[in-house]
């Protein structure tokens, strides 16, 4: 009996890629979405790189009926919810928007399922929950405090998630906090498409690599770190999905944390002259003051997750970037909508 898991926000940037990835091993999935930040180009390019049909479900996951209906109408099993808003500097503007639009969605979510008998939930939490670290590498057992809007809406998430399973000991929840998604498909023809201005450097210097932006604004070169520029730990989209695939398959009683990264760290000038290297093209950047809210370095203690999983990231640094430029390239204008 095929199993049939439902992927909020799948036509998303990880939601999109992950989608493909369950439809290969032989999943049937409903994608659940409100089209607000991704496009109904993305669920075509899934089926056919899935070569499987999905079934599409354009719903706001804020009104509880509209949930209620998707959990009707499908046979659902399991579920990985990526569905929400998420730019850190928008959060910081709009707080109600984001505590209303994440909070709500996943509270109905968690109600429709406990409704519905369906007990089995990926959740995608972000690194953005420990804010300034004290230690590095950052392990799951680190303080979280987050400094955002956006970064505590996913804690407190997390926090009715492990309410949830103390509560009912039928619920099994892996929430997976990742650190920094970068990359695309390989074949190009699926990748991130941010609307407007990109916030995060990666779709931003691609930008630049094809022309659309004149140079990349690098904020700041005095952090304490080799060259002066921030330091992440990036993470290939496909070793992502490949993690949530992972997290569904080792489910248990009760509620885990874990940290999806590489335990690897590249900064901001590593990110624009490995790009120039794959691309071919040059990238002007100037460096300006740092941005409000950053931190010098984050980097994932990633062994729980390799182990509890048995799942590890190996897409290195050139492999991401080569992947992005191919998207970039070839779609210009990304989904074009
Ligand atoms: C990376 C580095 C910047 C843009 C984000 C958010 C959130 C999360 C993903 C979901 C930093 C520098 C950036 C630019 C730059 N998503 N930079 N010029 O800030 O680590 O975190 O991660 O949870 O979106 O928390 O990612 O890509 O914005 O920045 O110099 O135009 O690039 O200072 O050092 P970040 P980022």
């Amino acid at each position: 009996m095929t199993r049939t898991i439902l992927v909020t926000g799948g036509a998303g940037y990880i939601g999109s890629h992950t989608s493909v990835l369950l439809l290969q091993r032989g999943f049937d999935i409903v994608i659940a979405d409100d089209l607000s930040n991704s496009s109904l180009r993305a669920v075509e390019t899934i089926e056919v790189l899935g070569d499987r049909r999905v079934a599409f479900e354009e719903v706001d996951l804020t009104d509880q009926a509209a949930v209620a209906g998707v959990f009707d109408r499908h046979p659902i099993e399991g579920v990985i919810h990526f569905a929400g808003v998420k730019a850190v500097g928008e959060s910081v503007q709009e707080p109600l928007r984001y505590y209303r639009t994440n909070l709500t969605s996943a509270m109905n979510l968690l109600d429709e399922m406990a409704a519905h008998e369906v007990w089995d939930l990926v959740f995608s939490s972000s690194a953005t929950v420990y804010g300034d670290p004290e230690m590095l590498p950052i392990d799951e057992s680190a303080p979280t405090r987050p400094t955002n809007p956006y970064g505590r809406t996913k804690l407190m998430i997390e926090d009715i998630c492990r309410d949830v399973a103390r509560a009912d000991r039928r619920w099994r929840i892996n929430l997976l906090r990742y650190f920094n998604p970068i990359g695309a498909h390989s074949s190009g023809d699926l990748g991130e498409d941010p609307r407007g201005i990109p916030n995060n450097l990666v779709p931003f210097v691609m930008q630049v690599a094809v022309g659309r932006r004149q140079q990349v604004e690098v904020f700041g070169n005095d952090w304490d770190t080799p060259d002066g520029t921030g330091v992440r730990d990036y993470i290939h989209v496909l070793d992502l999905a490949e993690g949530h695939l992972a997290a569904l398959d080792h489910l248990e009683t009760g509620c885990d944390e874990l940290n999806l990264g590489t335990g690897h760290g590249a900064s901001v000038f590593e990110v624009i002259k490995t790009t120039e290297n794959v691309s071919g093209k040059a990238i002007p950047f100037e460096v300006v003051d740092r941005r409000a809210g950053d931190i010098a370095c984050s980097l994932a203690e990633v062994s729980k997750a390799n182990r509890r999983l048995d799942w590890r990231a190996d897409r290195n640094l050139e492999v991401m970037l080569s992947d992005a430029w191919r998207w970039q390239s070839k779609h210009p204008e990304g989904y074009g909508d």
